[in-house]
């Protein structure tokens, strides 16, 4: 018999390129997801990709009972634990909303998952728990006392609700996955990020100018001490992103207590670069203005993913070029996204 999965916020970006990656590698997937921020027509694509399906469950991890059904009417293995609310400026105007969905959610699946006796899961962390970092590369045991806005915060928080978890009870095996840019879509341009409105991060909004939808990129900043003025990030395609996942279920298998992996390729591009990339791999330009910097960013970050890749065997394979192919073709096989 086929580990089942549970992967909360399944039919997301991440998630649904994640359960891809599950049902490729054999596993059985059931989604738990509320569709506040993806579409079910995301699981219909990755079942005609891989001619398997994953059980969607429409619901959100905040209701106790759903998840007591749940977790009695299915065995799982593990936890893949991708829901929760990730706009940084959203978070700013709606603080309570964050610190209920990803706070609150998660408590409510552990409380869940500890009565059902499961004990192993991953967690969705982010980059931004290092806060305004001032050295490169970032490790894992770098200082992470002050993300910049609320978003980080009820990440950090649930960082720490479970490490508390596995220091009460040593049957817990938990992964903190702390995740730099995921950029790129899936290489059959069948399944991809669908940002609802105005996309607020740097690749959905190029993209949508490249496709005419919107008419030119504001490049916020360009005074930061870097390379050309402009911000760098380390982008990680979201395929290189899922295989990590996959790595870290084997990894709580063999530990317990809590782990942090960063998931990143260990390499910084400037936001110039990242347009000059696109450009050339879709064959569109890209008009771009710069504009005052963003409240809240920062000059550069990138990880080292060391450690990831001494204890799980994992790394990062796919480059900017395939990273921006991919992007590519989803978006204009997609140009209204899952919505057509
Ligand atoms: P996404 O919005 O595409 O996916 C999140 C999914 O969770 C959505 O399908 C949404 O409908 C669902 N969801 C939200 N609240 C829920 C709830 N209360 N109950 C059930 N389902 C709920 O986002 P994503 O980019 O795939 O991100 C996945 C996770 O990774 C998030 O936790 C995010 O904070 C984290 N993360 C994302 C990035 C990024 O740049 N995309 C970077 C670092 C960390
Ligand atoms: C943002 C979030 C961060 C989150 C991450 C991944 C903020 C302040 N931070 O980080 O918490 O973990 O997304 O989801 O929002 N840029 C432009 N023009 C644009 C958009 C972005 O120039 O229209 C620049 C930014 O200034 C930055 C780079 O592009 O230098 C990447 O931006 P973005 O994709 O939003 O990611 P982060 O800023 O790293």
């Amino acid at each position: 018999m086929n580990d089942t999965v549970l992967v909360t916020g399944g039919a997301g970006y991440i998630g649904s390129h994640t359960t891809l990656a599950l049902l490729e590698a054999n596993y059985d997937v059931v989604v738990l997801d509320n569709l506040s921020n993806s579409s079910a027509e995301s699981l219909r694509r990755v079942a005609q990709i891989c001619g398997r399906k994953p059980e969607f469950v429409q619901g959100d991890i905040r209701d106790t009972t759903l998840l007591n059904d749940l977790f009695s009417r299915r065995t799982f293995t593990a936890v893949l634990h991708f829901a929760g609310l990730k706009a940084v400026g959203e978070s700013v105007r709606k603080p309570m909303d964050y610190y209920d969905n990803n706070v609150v959610g998660s408590m409510c699946l552990c409380q869940a998952m500890a009565r059902a006796e499961v004990f192993w899961l991953a967690f969705s962390s982010s980059a931004t728990v290092y806060g305004e970092p001032t050295r490169m590369p970032i490790c894992e045991d770098y200082p992470t006392n002050m993300p910049t806005n609320p978003y980080g915060r009820s990440k950090l928080m649930v960082e720490r609700m479970l490490s508390d978890l596995c220091a009460s009870d040593a049957r817990w095996s938990i992964a903190l996955l702390r995740y730099f840019n995921p950029i790129g879509a899936h290489s059959s341009g069948m399944i991809g990020e669908d940002p609802n409105g105005i996309p607020n991060n740097l690749l959905p909004y190029i993209s949508q100018v490249a496709i005419g939808k919107i008419e030119q990129l504001p490049v916020y900043g360009g005074d930061y001490p870097t390379i050309d003025g402009t911000g760098v990030r380390d982008y990680i395609h979201v395929q290189d992103l899922a295989d990590g996942h996959l790595k870290a279920l084997h990894g709580i298998r063999s530990r317990s207590g809590v782990h942090i992996w960063n998931l990143g390729t260990g390499i910084g591009y400037s936001v110039l670069q990242m347009i000059h990339a696109f450009e050339q791999a879709s064959g569109r330009p890209v008009p771009y203005q710069l504009v005052p910097r963003r409240a809240g960013d920062i000059a550069e970050c990138w990880a080292d993913p060391g450690k990831a890749a001494r204890e799980l065997g994992w790394q990062a394979r796919r480059g900017l070029q395939e990273m921006m192919q991919d992007t590519w073709r989803w978006q204009s096989a997609n140009p209204q996204g899952y919505a057509h």
